[in-house]
Formats: C-alpha cells, sequence, structure tokens
C-alpha cells in the first residue's frame, strides 16, 4: 500500500477479479485506517463497473473522471514559451498549488503575485518525474505539470494553471509537451484523467481522446 517513493498508495480492485461487495470495500476502509493511509480506492469502470454502485454504498463519494489517451497524430506544434524540466522545480509546486485552489477552468484572481509570495517561502523538493512549464518572458512561470513513467506507460498529472493567467492555450500547451517528450523517450501509451468534463475539452484539443472513465473514490468531504 505505500509506493515506492514513500507517498500513500490507493486501493484498487483485482483484474480480472471477482465481484465486489460492499463488506470487502467496509474492510478496506477498516485496513486502510488501520494502516494510517487515506481511505482511497480508484479503478477503471469499464473493468469492474459493479463497484460503482458498491463503493458508494459502502460510503464513499466517487468521482468519475473521463479517462484519456494520447492520439500522437493531433498533437499540435509545440509552444514558443513551454519547455520540459529534468527535475522539480519550486515553480511546478506553487504554481500546481495555486491553480488546484481555484478549481475549474474559469479565470480568476491569484496570479504572479501570489506566485511569488509563495515562492519566496517555498523549499525545493524531491522529484523523480518529467516537469513541464509555461514559461512567458516577462511574467515568469504560469502553468506546469508533471509526466509519471511505468514502463511504456506514462500518465500525465497535476495540470495546472494561475488562476490570472487562464484561457490563453497554456495548460493544453503544457499537456502537450509532456506528452511530446514521453513520445521521444519511448512511451507505448500516453493517458490522463480529467477532473471533469470541462476540463476533457482542453486536453481534446491537444490530442487526447476520451477511452473510459476512472473512477476516484474517497470519504466525503
Ligand atoms: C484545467 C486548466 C489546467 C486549464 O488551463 P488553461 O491554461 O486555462 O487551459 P487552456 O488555455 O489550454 O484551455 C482553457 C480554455 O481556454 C481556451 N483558450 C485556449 N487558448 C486560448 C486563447 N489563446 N485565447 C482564448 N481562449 C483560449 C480553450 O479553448 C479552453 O476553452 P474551453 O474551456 O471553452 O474549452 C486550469 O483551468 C486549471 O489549472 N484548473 C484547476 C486545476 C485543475 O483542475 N487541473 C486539471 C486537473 S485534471
Amino acid at each position: 500500500m505505500q509506493a515506492g517513493d514513500g507517498y500513500p498508495f490507493y486501493a484498487r480492485p483485482r483484474y480480472p477479479g471477482g465481484r465486489p461487495t460492499v463488506d470487502d470495500v467496509v474492510k478496506m476502509r477498516a485496513r486502510q485506517r488501520e494502516l494510517g493511509v487515506p481511505e482511497a480506492l480508484e479503478w477503471v469502470h469499464e473493468t469492474t463497473p459493479d463497484l460503482l454502485g458498491v463503493a458508494r454504498e459502502a460510503g464513499l463519494e466517487v468521482l468519475e473522471a473521463p479517462l484519456m489517451v494520447l492520439d500522437p497524430r493531433r498533437l499540435p506544434e509545440p509552444h514558443p514559451h513551454v519547455r520540459l524540466l529534468g527535475t522539480r522545480t519550486p515553480e511546478v509546486d506553487v504554481v500546481a498549488q495555486l491553480a488546484f485552489s481555484s478549481p475549474g477552468t474559469a479565470k480568476g484572481e491569484a496570479g504572479v503575485a501570489e506566485r511569488d509570495a509563495a515562492l519566496a517561502v517555498a523549499t525545493p523538493m524531491p522529484g523523480r518525474h518529467r516537469y513541464a512549464v509555461a514559461d512567458v518572458p516577462g511574467e515568469g512561470v504560469l502553468a506546469s505539470g508533471t509526466a509519471q513513467r511505468a514502463g511504456d506507460v506514462v500518465e500525465v498529472v497535476g495540470i495546472g494553471t494561475l488562476p490570472a493567467a487562464r484561457r490563453r492555450g497554456l495548460g493544453g500547451a503544457v499537456t502537450a509537451e509532456l506528452a511530446r517528450d514521453a513520445l521521444a523517450h519511448g512511451a507505448e501509451l500516453v493517458f490522463l484523467s480529467a477532473g471533469s468534463a470541462e476540463i476533457a475539452r482542453v486536453y481534446e484539443r491537444v490530442g487526447f481522446r476520451r477511452a473510459g472513465t476512472a473512477c476516484v473514490a474517497a470519504p466525503p468531504g
């Protein structure tokens, strides 16, 4: 239940497996509490369809996130101000934190001033993935994202744009750059799960298409 680099991993059903029951999920939650890890469960709806009702009956809230796969032929041209980073920088984390504090795709208040205030007290964190940022002349880093790899498969995660810098194509461009880099390093499959249908549109525009539904379950709140 503990991933190699020490962060707690969610539970997932065995595949192929039997028919999950409410009791299975209740027992799983008890075991997670005992281990002191989050009561988290994730699965692909199309491979374990019965789990959706079961998880809800067992008291979990389930986000049904569009699961999307890259069609490499549909990747757009590189963006002039988006670049790859081989290391995790404080900008990557600070921009993602500010972005995820304003969910959805709408523009908002927080921008470069809030970013710089947070950067002044940020400490670098270790990271072993690939990162990309939109670093715009005169404005600095406005959007960031991460790509994590397991064998031939790469997942794009943590795409975020400062609320004040949204709707300029930066989130899509960061996603595309991470995908391009994954392909250049031999990835056979690049995928992501979008937080909502409106967020999925951002990824569709840069070459991803919906392949299924990722279910992300956690206790209410
Ligand atoms: C989702 C998110 C990363 C998108 O970032 P973004 O930089 O605004 O993304 P883009 O600019 O590429 O696309 C957003 C919208 O702007 C539009 N757009 C793109 N380029 C544009 C331009 N030059 N001028 C005007 N609009 C533009 C897109 O068409 C899209 O419109 P739509 O919502 O109607 O489909 C951002 O809203 C965010 O950080 N949200 C909170 C964190 C989050 O949920 N992350 C995703 C987790 S899966």
